[in-house]
């Protein structure tokens, strides 16, 4: 019996060395971690329960049988983040390269369906050469199922990605699919083709790094959500980022014990807007002294600046941020920034977590390069997000609120459960300068009349008592109340029942 026992840990010390240590070296010389290591460091400890330690390939081309490591590249299983269950695979660069074959694939494949099975979210640690190409046809095969997996998972579990070392080729469809990518700067970089086939094609010399590494998917791309200086901060922050979020779709947002009084007061909101309407303010003051303890965990902060979206907590549960930012681009709405809170709308809005939304917003951005660019279609995505989200949703218009942007950031009309406005707030059809300039345009050689006529139109409709005479917003709260008016509307809000039609799935505008 003895011998047995010495032998199965032989065999794991094995599976538990990768590639051997020269290739673990190398590894940790660029900077990254190893598999196991990043698995460590993503979940609590001694609770990871690895599977499939003995899986290796079939491939026997190119001198394959002889070579064949347990694991095949990675590293797969379930544990706990706070003593929530995850699934995780981690791919293991010191095999292979972390490229994937046909077993390997099937690892991943078999605990994706277990944490749909359970209900539980899936984090894959990328690390990868990408197809084997040993193995051919079968490791492209095994990029399908996953893909596969990946769209049946949508909605159903989170699926979170994080980017650790190479992405390429087409293996970059799978996290595409993800509900959100976090990558490592400096050591991970995700494109379709890479710099030598860029250059056959093209003529064009590229580095991977500027072709698509973190900065390149975070700033100009928005592929990815957030970029994180090594693995070790990577890991930390998927973790402080895990507990925002529900296990899965069925399953209510995580309720943290939190000392922040829900009635807390913020008398520095009462002067946070400059009475000059033209002047900026930074829209995130508001979300940080209106969620609990100020902790707010921005998402796609180096893109789309013009709009911010994240989780907070309200009374301990977790909630959906999106707010325009009226320091950028005056808080327009643009292609960039419909697109990226729509995705955020809709996965809130598929893992029961209330949205609120803070709105400054002068209109959708005009120019060339924004309708030839298909405004039309990017907009009516965020609209498209917010009119069939079911969740709670509670709005508050801060200052400006104007035309078709005014409807889509989470309005009455979109069932915008609560919507307050501030004192400062002014909802209408457009400015009052651009207004005045169309209907008094005959009067336009006239300074003083036109000024007269922009301080009347301000008078009687840049402000908040239109919209309320009729309802359409439910009160007009002061802005050092905005926290207790939110936490008292997310109360009653939480047994909100509302159901759209029954359909395969709906169209939204792509
Ligand atoms: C098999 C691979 C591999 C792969 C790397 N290796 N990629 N083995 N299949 N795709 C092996 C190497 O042979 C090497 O083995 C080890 O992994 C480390 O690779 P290095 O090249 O030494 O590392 P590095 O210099 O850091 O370069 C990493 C790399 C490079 C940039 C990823 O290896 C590379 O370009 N690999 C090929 C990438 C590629 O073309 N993949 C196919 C893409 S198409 P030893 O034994 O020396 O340690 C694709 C289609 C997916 O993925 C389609 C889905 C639908």
């Amino acid at each position: 019996m003895q011998h047995i026992l010495e032998e199965l840990e032989r065999r794991r010390q094995a599976a538990r060395m990768g590639g051997g240590e020269r290739r673990i070296a190398a590894q940790h010389a660029r900077g990254k971690l190893t598999a196991r290591e990043r698995i460590e460091l993503l979940l609590d400890p001694g609770s990871f329960e690895e599977v499939d330690m003995f899986v290796e390939h079939r491939c026997t081309e190119f001198g394959m049988a002889e070579q064949r490591i347990p694991g095949d590249g990675v590293v797969t299983g379930q544990g706990t983040i706070n003593g929530r269950l995850v699934f995780v695979f981690s791919q293991d660069f010191t095999v292979f390269g972390g490229s994937l074959s046909e077993a390997h694939a099937e690892k991943i494949c078999k605990i994706m369906d277990r944490a749909v099975r359970v209900g539980a979210p899936v984090i894959g640690l990328n690390d990868s050469g990408g197809a084997r190409i040993q193995e051919g046809v079968a490791s492209l095969a095994g990029y399908a199922e996953v893909f596969q997996r990946n769209v049946l998972a949508s909605g159903v579990i989170p699926q979170i990605s994080v980017i650790m070392g190479p992405c390429a080729g087409g293996a970059v469809y799978s996290p595409a699919m993800t509900d959100f990518i976090f990558m490592v700067r400096d050591t991970s970089y995700m494109f379709v083709t890479g710099p030598d086939v860029v250059k056959t094609v093209t003529n064009e010399v590229v580095t991977a790094e500027d072709l698509g590494g973190a900065s390149v998917h975070t700033r100009k791309s928005g592929v990815a959500d957030l970029a994180f200086d090594n693995d070790v901060q990577a890991l930390h922050e998927v973790r402080r980022f895990f507990d925002f979020l529900p296990l899965n779709n069925r399953d209510e947002p995580p309720v943290r014990p939190t000392f922040d009084d829900p009635m807390r007061e913020e008398p520095s909101l009462d002067t946070l807007v400059p009475s000059d309407p033209a002047k900026p303010y930074d829209m995130m003051e508001v979300i940080l002294k209106v969620v609990d303890e100020g902790d707010f965990f921005e998402l796609q902060k180096d893109y789309a600046k013009n709009i911010i979206i994240g989780f907070g907590r309200i009374e301990g549960r977790t909630v959906g941020i999106v707010a325009n930012q009226p320091m950028v681009l005056a808080g327009c709405l643009d292609i960039a920034a419909s697109v990226k809170a729509a995705r955020f709308v809709r996965f809130c809005d598929c893992f029961n977590i209330p949205i609120v939304t803070f709105v400054d917003v002068p209109g959708f951005l005009p120019g060339t390069a924004q309708e030839h660019g298909g405004i039309i279609k990017h907009g009516a995505k965020l609209l498209f997000a917010y009119a069939e989200a079911t969740v709670p949703k509670v709005t508050v218009i801060t200052r400006k609120a104007y035309g078709g942007a005014y409807d889509v950031m989470s309005s009455k009309h979109l069932r915008g459960d609560v919507n307050y406005a501030w004192p400062t707030a002014e909802i209408a059809v457009m400015g009052p300068k651009g207004a005045v300039e169309i209907i008094f345009r005959d009067e336009k050689d006239d300074p003083e009349k036109i000024a007269q006529r922009e301080r009347e139109y301000r008078e009687r409709f840049a402000n908040p008592f239109v919209a309320a005479r009729r309802g359409f917003v439910d009160d007009i709260i002061m802005p050092h109340g905005t926290r207790r008016r939110i936490v008292q509307s997310l109360r009653w809000l939480r047994t909100k029942k509302l159901e759209n039609p029954w359909k395969k799935h709906d169209n939204l505008p792509l």
